[in-house]
Formats: C-alpha cells, sequence, structure tokens
C-alpha cells in the first residue's frame, strides 16, 4: 500500500524530479483548455493487444527485420531496447509509435509478458506521450507527435529527464552532467569492468548487475548534487539493469549471462547479434521481480534525494522498491497530476482510458485503481 498521501508526497519530492521547465506556469484555465481541444482532433485509441497467440522462441533478428541505421530525422533515445527495436523495424523506424505498437513490438521482439508490457508502455505513455494524437516519441520531444495538449503537460519523449529517464543510469550520463539519452563510452567502459570482474566468464550476469547498480547510485551520491533516487525511477533503475541478463541473452542460451559482444551490439550499436532469438516463454513480473529482490539484497538502499554533492537525504516515507502498488498509485496520483492538473474533456477522457489500460497490467499485482481525475 502507499504510505504517504500524494500531497505529502509532492511536499517531499524536490521540484527538480518532476518538470523542472513547466513547474513554475499556472495551470491553464477550463476555457483555454477547451479551446484548445476543440481545434485538435483526438485520435481513436485503440486497446493494447493482448498477449502473443505463440509466445514460444523465435528467430527475430529475421529477413522481415533486417537492421537499418537510423536516418538523420529518426528519433532514438535512452532505451537501447527501444532504440533496437526501431532499427530492425519492429517500431516504426521514425522513433514515434503508438503505444499499442510499442506493446506488440516488445511481446515480439523480446517476449515481454504481456501485462509487463503494458506496464511499461502505458506509464511511458501517459508520463511522456501524446494523449491526444496517441504518440510517443522514443527519443526527444518532436513536432511529429502531433499538437501538444496545453502545459504544464511536457510530451517531452522518452528522453525527458526527470520523467521515465532519470539518473544513474548504467551507459549514460546523469542529465547534470550532459544529455542523459546518449550512449557514452566511459560508462560502458565500466560496464565492462565490472562484467570481467564480477560476471560469470566475463559475463553481465547477476553478480555484475548487482555491483554495477550499486556503484552507480554511490558514483552520483558523490558527484552529482541534484541526484533523484526516489519512485517511480528506483523501480525502473533496477528493473534496466536486469532486462539486459534476460532479455538481451538469445533465448537459445537463456543463461542470465550477456556477452560483452552482445552487450556492445544492443547498448552502443543498437543491432540484435546476428541469429538472435527472443526468450523461450514470455517474461512478465515473475521473472524480473526475485532477480531485482536479488541485486537489491546484495546492496540494499532507501529512497532517496542529493541536496548537494555527496548529501544523500533519504526519503523513507516514499514508496520503496518492493511497494509496488505504492509506485503505481506514485505515477498516477503524484507526477502524472503534476502534468494535468485538471483535465477535462476529450482530454480527460484520452487520459483516463490509458489510465484504465496501466490499470489493467497492474491488477494482477493486487493493487486497486485509483482515479486522479475522478471517475464520471
Ligand atoms: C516497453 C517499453 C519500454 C519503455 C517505455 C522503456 C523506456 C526506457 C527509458 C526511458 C529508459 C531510460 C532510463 C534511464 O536510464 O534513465 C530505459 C532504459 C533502459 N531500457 Fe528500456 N524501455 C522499455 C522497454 C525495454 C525493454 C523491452 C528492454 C530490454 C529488452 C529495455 C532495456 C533497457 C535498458 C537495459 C535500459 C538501461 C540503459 C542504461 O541504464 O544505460 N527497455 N528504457
Amino acid at each position: 500500500m502507499i504510505k504517504v498521501t500524494v500531497a505529502c508526497l509532492s511536499l517531499l519530492v524536490p521540484s527538480v524530479f518532476a518538470f523542472p521547465s513547466y513547474q513554475s506556469l499556472a495551470p491553464l484555465s477550463r476555457r483555454e483548455l477547451e479551446e484548445f481541444i476543440a481545434n485538435n482532433p483526438v485520435a481513436d485509441i485503440p486497446n493494447p493487444p493482448g498477449p502473443l497467440a505463440n509466445d514460444s522462441i523465435k528467430l527475430v533478428n529475421d529477413p522481415a527485420h533486417p537492421f537499418i541505421a537510423p536516418g538523420p530525422t529518426d528519433l532514438r533515445g535512452p532505451c537501447p531496447g527501444l532504440n533496437t527495436l526501431a532499427n530492425h523495424g519492429y517500431l516504426p523506424r521514425s522513433g514515434v509509435a503508438r503505444p499499442d505498437q510499442l506493446v506488440t513490438a516488445v511481446m515480439e521482439g523480446y517476449n515481454l509478458g504481456n501485462d509487463f508490457a503494458k506496464f511499461l508502455v502505458y506509464q511511458a505513455h501517459l508520463i511522456d506521450g501524446n494523449p491526444l494524437t496517441n504518440l510517443i516519441s522514443i527519443g526527444m520531444k518532436t513536432p511529429l507527435t502531433g499538437p501538444d495538449p496545453p502545459q504544464p503537460a511536457s510530451i517531452g519523449g522518452l528522453s525527458l529527464h526527470g520523467t521515465f529517464e532519470g539518473d544513474t543510469s548504467m551507459t549514460r550520463v546523469d542529465a547534470f552532467f550532459g544529455n542523459p539519452a546518449i550512449f557514452n563510452e566511459q560508462r560502458f567502459d565500466e560496464f565492462s569492468a565490472f562484467s570481467t570482474e564480477f560476471g560469470v566468464q566475463g559475463t553481465y550476469d547477476i553478480n555484475a548487475a548487482a555491483e554495477l547498480r550499486h556503484q552507480r547510485l554511490q558514483e552520483s551520491i558523490q558527484t552529482n548534487p541534484q541526484l533523484v533516487f526516489v519512485s517511480p525511477r528506483i523501480l525502473s533503475a533496477y528493473s534496466e539493469a536486469v532486462f539486459p541478463t534476460v532479455f538481451f541473452v538469445d533465448g537459445r542460451e537463456d543463461n542470465g549471462q550477456l556477452t560483452l559482444s552482445a552487450a556492445r551490439d544492443f547498448f552502443d550499436m543498437n543491432i540484435m547479434p546476428v541469429g538472435f532469438h527472443r526468450q523461450p516463454a514470455a517474461v512478465s513480473f515473475p521473472g524480473i521481480m526475485p532477480l531485482v529482490q536479488t541485486i537489491f539484497n546484495k546492496h540494499p538502499f532507501t529512497p532517496g534525494v542529493n541536496n548537494g554533492v555527496n548529501n544523500f537525504t533519504l526519503m523513507p516515507q516514499t514508496p520503496d522498491l518492493f511497494d509496488f502498488c505504492g509506485i503505481y498509485e506514485d505515477i498516477v496520483l503524484r507526477v502524472l497530476k503534476i502534468q494535468y492538473p485538471n483535465p477535462t474533456g476529450q482530454l480527460k477522457d484520452a487520459l483516463n482510458k490509458n489510465l484504465g489500460f496501466l490499470f489493467s497490467a497492474v491488477e494482477g499485482q493486487n493493487c486497486t485503481q485509483v482515479f486522479p481525475f475522478g471517475t464520471d
């Protein structure tokens, strides 16, 4: 269960975490909002796809999905998993997609379970995508996602810092130090060094993941005065640390050991290795959360924020890593409400529809649905 009220939480978490450039803007009036929507057509919102009819192992780097490097106008962002799917045509190569296309792509390409895919995608779409046009950029903000709803909604794409993208990434720098969406060779050197030191036969495995995840947090605590490491970032950071040991490993091996050559392919080149097969069966929460627990147990932490370098202030009142429903409620009641303080009409309908899709993903985790915009 969530441990604090949303009002309390928004006081506790510094504004840098949530949309710094829009924080000071007053919400638009109801009339301005209605006028805006009257002039901007709202897209149909298809239901998300269900589970794959056949979720068995499959060659996914196949002739129907050749690698083509992104062109000058194609958008790529901080997620090596999605960048790779776009480069192989599982997603539109432009890097702009509908959320249902994203769900299909991660199921087809890597064999993510349906619930898990919907959780990642609808969370991202609500925070970074355009509910009016039903499009999201996997990279930076772009006019290709159509006319934006009024501020303070940011529609920033996955690259926007402080939304889904956050601090302590494995192969990207913290936003305080530069562009957090770009692959960083020095970070990858550290990824490789930790794999060599801690992984079985020099691979990135669960042991390497545990040590690297801990080190990335410690380094950010020591160097990033604006570090934010609270819900929901804590969950994405820890799940992304184990994703490569699952989804980037060829399904024919499925041994949790990612070679550095395959890691280079995915993280840097955003290409599937030759002959790459997806996971042998769909992987959802039950496949990922125990791995997250394992790496957490090696180096437990409490959520918190830096108030200046090496001054990590613990925030034990905020949802912790295993308060899954608390994190769901935090995303919906706090993070989303900052962008949409008082939506009405078709904008509210579109948001509520996507919120329903998000809840359908977490229902199986025994969460209770919450309604930031009411139930009418
Ligand atoms: C399904 C929808 C997904 C969304 C919306 C999404 C979004 C993101 C975002 C915004 C980040 C940047 C977070 C950060 O480090 O600041 C990220 C990182 C990452 N994603 Fe995804 N992702 C998705 C699926 C996947 C899948 C299926 C995989 C693996 C096959 C994957 C692997 C990763 C990895 C390994 C990172 C960490 C990169 C790093 O720390 O250097 N993601 N993702």
